[in-house]
């Protein structure tokens, strides 16, 4: 493999530790500026200082618009050439998971999502769980997060959500009628809500956390065959969370708690592991289930779509430099390597639009010539050149570096040979709908019932205390909704609100939305 790390890139440094400008001048006098006299006036013809003055000012890019608070660090995937009991050939011709015994480098993102990129790490709040896999086919990123499922199912909605997640536009903070505001108007939300306000919103680490796709993708095997997949990642370091009460005394302390005990465990040596799983589905739109594999607000149940062992996970390497590392770093759902493709999933779909769209505004259009985010197999060869900060041609070996058209005879770059790939076929008019199978209370209502005792008062407590901060119309729907997923959830919750089974009795189901055979029964329970 070609070496493309961060040093073979640098310049030759100084070998005397002498200070230069970056034209690589020494600096005799980094003290004082240059002046008529020691009181002043500064002359302008003062190269070091206007260079150094200048490139502070510039020192920031935009933030990420979400997720702007996060902590990169590096590892390794090593594959245990099998999915579950079987070859991983079976499923997949994607080279990392092949071999047993198989190491593939990484770099993974830790983040938080709503807050700023100096806010705290112990916020509630849905943990990024991004990882890019280095393969020797190119680049692989997976970007989930910890909760396994979204607020929404599909892309055109995200502006939305996120809009009522962050600070009142007026205000500049973060408001629960806002938020709750949206979600009663948004039963799909029910689902995540429930993960994130029990103790599971407010991971104790990054190293105590899961790590899911959330999306549905797809395996592709030699032949051509292919399944739909999701990803999973457990920690072996145990799953740990916070209660509120713990979480704002942490907070009191250090807004960096979480990058704080992944740097320090790393650097004592002390690994964090993950195993690495999938569950797998055959490939098409499964009418024997009441919910849409394709939907990202539902989780495969383990029992009918089993977790199948594919590897390890093992992070061993912090970053040099937060900046180069961290913000520059830039991932996204479109970053997939021959054996894994998209599903039709219309939130992966929207997603991996808006990665790299934002990325070229906030990072810069050749943002994939930066060390942390080219791929480390040595195979780019493009022909695309130029933009701002561009740094090298992506040209191969012994091309006509004329030639950056394709086709050509004069020795330019050619097509890769096809590989095949033969999903389902897949028929229907243009439409604007919501899919078909919402069935919006279930799992929820399976979550809430399978908590322990203390994370489900945790829950009710919780949810308890930002309702009683919302007008009565949002309090009234969300106590509907919760009703409709569970005697006790609505009760519980009402109770702390003042908001009684008797008060939301005769509210219909919102414009759109189907209900499911339990759900009209539970309807008419609530009279
Ligand atoms: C970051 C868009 C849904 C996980 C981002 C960023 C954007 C974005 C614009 C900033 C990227 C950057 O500046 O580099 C969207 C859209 C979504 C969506 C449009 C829905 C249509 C999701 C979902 C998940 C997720 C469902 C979890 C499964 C992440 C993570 C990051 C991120 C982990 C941070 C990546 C990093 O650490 O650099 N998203 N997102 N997003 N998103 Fe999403």
């Amino acid at each position: 493999m070609t070496d493309r790390s961060d040093d073979a890139m640098r310049p030759a440094a100084r070998a005397d530790g002498v200070l230069t400008t970056r034209q690589g001048h020494p600096v005799g006098n980094n003290q004082s500026q240059r002046t008529v006299g020691p009181r002043g006036p500064a002359t302008l013809e003062n190269y070091h200082f206007l260079e150094k003055i200048s490139h502070f000012d510039r020192e920031r890019i935009p933030e990420r618009v979400v997720h702007a608070r996060g902590f990169v660090c590096y590892g390794e995937f090593e594959a245990t050439g099998m999915i579950g009991d079987e070859p991983a050939s079976k499923y997949t011709r994607a080279k990392l998971f092949q071999e047993q015994g198989k190491k593939t480098p990484l770099a993974i993102r830790f983040s938080t999502v709503i807050g700023g990129r100096d806010s705290s790490e112990t916020a509630r709040d849905p943990r990024g769980f991004a990882v890019k896999f280095y393969t020797e086919d190119g680049n692989w990123d997976l970007v989930g997060n910890n909760l396994a499922v979204f607020f929404i199912r599909d892309a055109i909605k995200f502006p939305d959500v996120i809009h009522s997640l962050k600070p009142d536009p007026v205000t500049f903070r973060q408001e629960p009628n806002r938020i709750f505001d949206f979600m009663s108007q948004t039963p799909e939300s029910m689902h995540m809500l429930t993960h994130l306000f029990s103790p599971r919103g407010i991971p104790a680490s990054y190293r105590h956390m899961e790590g899911f796709g959330v999306n549905t993708y797809k395996m592709v095997n030699a032949e051509g065959g292919t399944v739909i997949v999701k990803y999973h990642f457990h920690p072996r370091q145990g799953v740990a969370s916070l209660t509120g009460e713990e979480a704002a005394k942490v907070q009191g302390q250090d807004l960096g708690s979480a990058s704080k005990d992944l740097f320090t465990a790393i650097e004592m040596g002390n690994f964090p592991q993950w195993d690495m799983f999938v569950q797998i589905m055959e490939d098409h739109e499964h009418p024997e289930l009441d919910w849409d594999p394709l939907d990202d607000t539902k989780v495969w149940p383990e029992k009918d779509f089993p977790l199948r062992h594919v590897g390890v996970m093992t992070l061993n390497r912090n970053v040099e430099d937060f900046f180069n590392e961290n913000e520059q770093i830039a991932m996204g759902t479109g970053v997939l390597v021959d054996g894994l493709d998209f599903s039709d999933d219309k939130m992966l779909v929207g997603r991996t639009f808006s990665y790299s769209d934002t990325q070229r505004y906030r990072v810069g259009p050749n943002y994939l010539q930066l060390p942390v985010n080219q791929p480390k197999s040595g195979q780019v060869a493009t022909n695309q050149s130029g933009g701002q900060m561009s740094f090298y041609r992506d040209k191969a070996p012994g091309q006509n570096p004329s030639v950056n058209y394709e086709p050509s005879i004069h020795n330019g770059l050619r097509e890769a040979e096809r590989q095949p790939n033969n999903p389902p076929e897949v028929t229907g008019h243009l439409t604007q709908s919501v899919l078909e199978r919402r069935n919006d209370y279930v799992q929820a209502r399976a979550r809430f019932c399978t908590m322990m005792d203390w994370e489900r008062d945790d829950l009710i407590k919780t949810m308890g205390e930002m309702l009683g901060q919302c007008q009565r119309d949002v309090q009234e729907r969300m106590i509907w909704h919760f009703l409709m997923i569970h005697d006790d959830y609505g009760r519980r919750v009402g109770e702390i609100i003042g908001v009684s089974a008797k008060d939301v009795a005769g509210m219909a189901p919102l414009p759109n939305q189907v209900l499911t055979d339990e759900d009209q029964r539970r309807l008419s329970k609530l009279g």
